[in-house]
C-alpha cells in the first residue's frame, strides 16, 4: 500500500508502508529527522511530539501530536511538521531562540517536543486559546527544569503562518486516487465504513490510536485489518441544541472541548485533565467509549448526564442507553460488524446539580484511581432525581443504584448525603491494585460526593480553588 503526506513543502511517498509502523520510526529511521525523539513509545512523555496538519478552508488546521504512537496510514495526505521544519534555513526561530535564551534546555533530549507544543500552541487550531500549562501538561522534563521553559513560552504568543500554497499541496495530494487493494482501509464516508464492517465484521477499528498505539508499542501486537476512522466527515460532526451535544463517534477531546464545557463546567475540566494535548489531539471519545475500561474518564460523566450511544451496523442503527453498554470486564454489548456512530448527551437542566471530578495520584496527564460523577434534579429542594455513576471501582463503569436510592425522593440536606455515602458501600467492592486500595476507593468515592455538598455550600472543594 502507498502513503503520502506532506514533510514540510514535499511529498513523502512510502510505497511498503505496514499498517501499524509508527510515524517516529520513519521520522528517525527512514527519513533521519532524528531530532524527534522516543522516550516512552507510549504517550506519556512528549518527546516525540510533532505537528500534523488538515486543511481546513485556504489554511492548515495543525494539532500536536505523539507520532510515538500515531501509525503511518493515519497521516495518509496530511501535513506533518517536525523540529527540524522551524530552522530550514539554519536560522532558528524565535521560539527556539527564546529557549536557548532563557536556558530552557538541560538534557535536551526533551526539549524538541516542548518547542514542538509551544509552536503547536503559537500556530495551533486547538492550542492556542490555552494556558501553557496545559499545553506542557503532555511533556516531561526529567531534570525539572520547566521554570525556564515557562519563561520562555511565555514570551512568544501567536507565530502567522501563511499556509496557503501548503494548503493548495495538500488537496492536490488529497484528490490523487486511493490506491484499491490494501492491508488497511481509510473509509471516506459513514455508508463506506458500514459496509466495509458488515463485510469485515473481524476488522479493528482505530480513531486516534492513544489505546490501540499501545497495543502495538508495548504489547507488541499485530492489528489485523486495521480501519482508520478519523477521515470520516460524519463521524467528526459536532451538533449542539437546546436538548444537548451530538458527537460523531470519531470526535476528538481537543475538538469537543469547547462545547462540552459549554454543557457543563465540570464536564470540560473533566476533558482538560485526560491524558497531555497530544493524547486529546487524537483521542477521541467514541475510542474512550468502545475500549470498555473501567478507568477511563469519559463514561461515568456522560452516564450521569444520561448519554445514549447510536450503534450501527450496515443500514440498521440501534439507540442505546450508555450505561447499557457496558456488559462486564471486556465485554460490550456490540455486535459483529457494528459501531459507535454518534453519543448523544442530554443538556442538564439549568438547576440540575452536576459534578464530576476524577482522582489521580498526579493531577496532570494520568489515569483515575476513581473518577466520580453525579447529577441531582431538584424540585423545591428534594431530589427528585438523582444519577450517580463511578469509574474506577467496579469492572465497568457503571452507575451507584443504592447511593441513588438514598438520594431520591430525600431531602438536599447534609443528612441524606451522609445516607448517600454510606450506601456506596453496597454498590461497590472496588480492587486494589497500584492506583489505589480498595479502602481509599470507598473513602475517596464517598469524599466526591462531600464534594459536591461541600460545592454546593459555597466551600472552595479543591487545592486549585483556594490558590
Ligand atoms: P483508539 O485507540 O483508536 O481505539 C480504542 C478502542 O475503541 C479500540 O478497541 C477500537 O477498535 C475501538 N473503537 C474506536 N472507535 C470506535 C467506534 N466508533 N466504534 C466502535 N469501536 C471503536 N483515558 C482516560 O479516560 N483518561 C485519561 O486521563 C487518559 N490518559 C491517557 C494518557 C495517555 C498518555 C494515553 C496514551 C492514553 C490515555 N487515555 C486516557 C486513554 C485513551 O486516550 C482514551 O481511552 C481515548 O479516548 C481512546 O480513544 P482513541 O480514539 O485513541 O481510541
Ligand atoms: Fe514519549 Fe512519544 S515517546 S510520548
Ligand atoms: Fe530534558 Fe529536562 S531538559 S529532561
Amino acid at each position: 500500500m502507498t502513503i503520502r503526506f506532506l514533510l514540510d513543502d514535499a511529498v513523502v511517498e512510502i510505497a511498503d508502508a505496514a499498517p501499524t509502523a509508527t510515524l517516529l520510526d520513519h521520522l528517525r529511521y527512514r527519513l533521519r529527522r532524528t531530532g524527534t525523539k522516543e522516550g516512552c513509545a507510549e504517550g506519556d512523555c512528549g518527546a516525540c511530539t510533532v505537528l500534523v496538519g488538515e486543511p481546513v478552508g485556504e489554511g492548515i488546521a495543525w494539532r500536536a501530536v505523539n507520532a510515538c504512537i500515531l501509525f503511518l496510514p493515519m497521516i495518509d495526505g496530511k501535513a506533518v511538521l517536525t523540529v527540524e521544519s522551524l530552522s530550514r534555513d539554519g536560522a532558528p526561530t524565535l521560539l527556539q531562540s527564546c529557549m536557548a535564551r532563557n536556558g530552557s534546555s538541560q538534557c535536551g533530549f526533551c526539549t524538541p517536543g516542548f518547542v514542538m507544543s509551544l509552536y503547536g500552541r503559537a500556530v495551533g487550531a486547538s492550542g492556542h486559546m490555552l494556558p501553557v500549562a496545559d499545553v506542557l501538561a503532555g511533556n516531561l522534563c526529567r531534570c525539572t527544569g520547566y521554570g525556564p521553559i515557562l519563561s520562555a513560552a511565555q514570551e512568544v504568543s501567536r507565530i502567522d503562518r501563511d499556509d496557503r500554497r501548503l494548503a493548495t499541496a495538500l488537496a492536490d495530494l488529497r484528490a490523487a486516487a486511493a490506491p484499491e487493494e490494501k492491508s488497511w482501509f481509510a473509509p471516506r464516508s459513514a455508508d463506506e465504513l458500514a459496509a466495509l464492517l458488515v463485510e469485515r465484521p473481524d476488522a479493528r477499528l482505530i480513531a486516534g490510536a492513544t489505546d490501540v498505539g499501545l497495543w502495538v508499542t508495548k504489547g507488541l501486537r499485530d492489528i489485523d485489518t486495521p480501519v482508520f476512522i478519523g477521515d470520516v466527515p460524519e463521524l467528526r460532526v459536532i451538533e449542539e441544541d437546546a436538548t444537548g451535544i451530538t458527537l460523531g463517534a470519531a470526535v476528538r477531546y481537543a475538538d469537543a472541548h469547547e462545547a462540552l464545557t459549554r454543557l457543563h463546567p465540570d464536564l470540560g475540566e473533566l476533558v482538560r485533565r485526560i491524558g497531555g494535548l497530544q493524547v486529546r489531539n487524537a483521542g477521541t471519545i467514541g475510542g474512550n467509549i468502545a475500549n470498555g475500561s473501567p478507568i477511563g474518564d469519559g463514561p461515568p460523566a456522560l452516564i450521569a448526564l444520561g448519554a445514549s450511544l447510536i450503534l450501527r451496523r450496515g443500514d440498521q442503527r440501534r439507540t442505546l442507553a450508555l450505561e447499557d453498554y457496558f456488559l462486564g470486564y471486556g465485554r460490550q454489548d456490540r455486535t459483529p460488524g457494528e459501531f459507535i456512530e454518534r453519543i448523544h448527551i442530554p443538556r442538564p437542566a439549568p438547576d440540575a446539580i452536576v459534578h464530576m471530578a476524577k482522582l489521580s495520584r498526579r493531577f496532570d496527564s494520568d489515569i483515575s484511581a476513581v473518577c466520580g460523577a453525579f447529577a441531582l434534579t431538584l424540585r423545591d429542594d428534594i431530589i427528585a432525581e438523582a444519577r450517580v455513576a463511578f469509574g474506577g471501582m467496579a469492572a465497568t463503569p457503571r452507575r451507584a443504584s443504592a447511593c441513588e436510592a438514598a438520594l431520591s425522593g430525600a431531602p438536599f440536606s447534609e443528612a441524606t448525603i451522609a445516607r448517600a455515602v454510606a450506601a456506596l458501600r453496597e454498590d461497590f467492592d472496588p480492587l486494589s491494585d497500584v492506583r489505589g486500595s480498595a479502602a481509599y476507593r470507598h473513602e475517596a468515592a464517598g469524599n466526591l460526593l462531600w464534594r459536591l455538598w461541600h460545592r454546593e455550600q459555597g466551600e472552595p472543594v479543591s487545592v486549585l480553588e483556594t490558590l
